[in-house]
């Protein structure tokens, strides 16, 4: 079904209490405007229209990239003004009204709520829910059975409080209907503004249809202030890891699992609690990643393990490869098939080989290592010189790095080589090669005196006892 939507997004959001722009605000890594936009495009929308306002530099930056226009609204008078700022004089067809902060849209919900409406055949619909706390909600007014109006919290009598059944902020309606009704919208109200919900009954008056379709709980959640924010993560949160155990995968505590909807994973990995897993991260089959590890656009082949509390960016593990406890992976490393990285491991930068192991507190940026190879603890590259520059470490396959080793960059190491424990290399080191660059050990015996023997009688004293 063809449909255009226009999103209202011109709002501060004072209740956030910061100065981001509301709909700017992340829901699970995202910001909701963006999840608002990828609900309607996804659900088929031919033209999305966003109303921009408050924060507009910022707002627009976001939108941008996601092939959507920006309309602004000058100055806040009221949602119907917002609509208008979108100019639907120049729309034709379906338009879907949605609000910038009701970031649980879903594609689906959406595409139900459009079959509705078309079924119904009505000129105008105001989806609905009905919630045992309606709070600040406009209220769905009714008088028998018949739709009569919405009727705002702070203007609405006590009787009309007690309403259950509210407005969602979501509405379907033709654009000639739209752009007949909006013009009329006046602005006496308790707030003085141009109130989008008054269309409902002017519809009415004016013979149009106008239907309500009750909606998903999910449709009417909006978000005004943190703690909604909090509870709209948790819930894309919990979608996410739900979906995922849907298709196989094993998480041991949802509830405290954070994997954002971009991510992959494969079936029969294991998720530990508090793991985050980000961006483009994408996680092939049998994965383990234990607690407290943060990965931000990784990309795992089958088999990987990553071990309790390891930070991983923009890198790749290839297959059976065993990182952390406690490791980093920096962007730009590669760490190859059954390769070891262990304990207090930095790398950035790095071309790790297949089967190399660094088992313990290293350092390596700019640097290539080959197959097979062993780096001791505590090797360091020194890849940053004093001329602020930086430069690359090259180390072949099946070399030997004792521990403690510093490779001062640009330095290469030829296959097979040896580094002796404790050197600082500055020089090359050809194939098959030993390389010792530390100073001899001296040796001055009989440095420490002996401590004096004990007197007998004190053996005496411990045998009375
Ligand atoms: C609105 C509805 C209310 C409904 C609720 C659902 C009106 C008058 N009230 O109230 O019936 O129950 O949504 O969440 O429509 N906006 C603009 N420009 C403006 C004013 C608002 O773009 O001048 C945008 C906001 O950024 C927001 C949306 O419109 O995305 C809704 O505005 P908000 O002030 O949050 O309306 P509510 O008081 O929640
Ligand atoms: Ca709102």
């Amino acid at each position: 079904m063809a449909f255009s939507t226009i999103i209202l997004a011109a709002g501060r959001g004072t209740r956030m209490k910061t100065s981001l722009p509301k709909v700017l605000h992340p829901v699970a890594g995202q910001p909701m405007i963006s999840r608002v936009v990828r609900a309607a495009q996804l659900a088929g929308a031919e033209e999305v229209r966003t109303v921009v306002g408050y924060g507009e530099a910022l707002v627009r930056k976001v939108l941008e990239p996601l092939e959507v226009s920006c309309h602004l609204q000058k100055e806040q008078l009221g949602t119907a003004d917002a609509v208008k700022s979108a100019q639907p004089e120049n729309m034709e067809g379906t338009i879907l009204i949605l609000n910038g902060d009701h970031p649980l849209i879903t594609p689906g919900l959406l595409k139900s709520v459009l079959g509705e409406f078309n079924e119904s055949q009505a000129d105008f619909a105001v989806v609905t829910a009905k919630l045992k706390e309606p709070g600040d909600f406009g209220r769905i007014v009714r008088h028998k059975g018949e739709l009569k109006a919405i009727v705002e919290a702070r203007d609405a009598s006590h009787d009309t409080l007690e309403i259950k059944e509210v407005n969602t902020g979501i509405y379907c309606v033709k654009a000639e209907v739209l752009n007949t009704y909006l013009p009329r919208i006046k602005n006496f109200n308790a707030k003085k503004e141009y109130y989008f919900t008054d269309i409902l009954s002017l519809c009415q008056e004016g013979g149009e249809k106008v239907v309500a379709i009750l909606g998903h709980r999910d449709l009417s959640f909006g978000v005004n202030s943190q703690w909604e924010l909090a509870k709209a993560t948790k819930t894309v949160f919990l979608r996410k890891a739900k979906a995922l155990m849907d298709e196989g995968v094993v998480i041991i505590d949802p509830a405290t699992t954070y994997i954002e909807d971009t991510v992959q994973v494969g079936p029969a990995s294991v998720i530990y609690p508090n793991v985050f897993l980000r961006g483009g991260t994408r996680l092939g089959s049998f994965c383990v990643v234990e607690s407290n590890s943060f990965l931000s656009d990784a990309v795992l082949a089958d088999m990987v393990q990553v071990k309790a509390s390891t930070y991983i960016e923009r890198s790749v593990l290839n297959e059976k490869a065993t990182v952390g406890p406690f490791a980093r992976l920096r962007p730009e490393t590669e760490i190859g098939t059954e390769a070891h990285v262990g304990n207090f491991v930095e790398m950035k930068k790095v071309k790790f080989g297949d089967r190399s192991k660094a088992g313990h507190l290293t350092y390596l940026g700019d640097a290539s290592v080959g197959n097979d190879t062993n780096i001791g603890c505590g090797t360091i590259t020194c890849n940053y010189a004093v001329d602020r520059k930086k430069y690359k470490t090259s180390i072949g396959n099946n070399v030997f790095v004792g521990s403690d080793t510093q490779f001062v960059a640009p330095v290469s190491v030829g296959d097979h080589a040896v580094v002796a424990s404790g050197s600082t290399i500055t020089k090359n080191v050809p194939s098959f090669g030993l390389a010792v660059a530390r100073s001899k050990q001296y040796v001055k015996e009989n440095y420490v005196k002996p401590p004096e023997e004990k007197s007998s009688s004190n053996s005496g004293d411990s045998k009375k006892k």
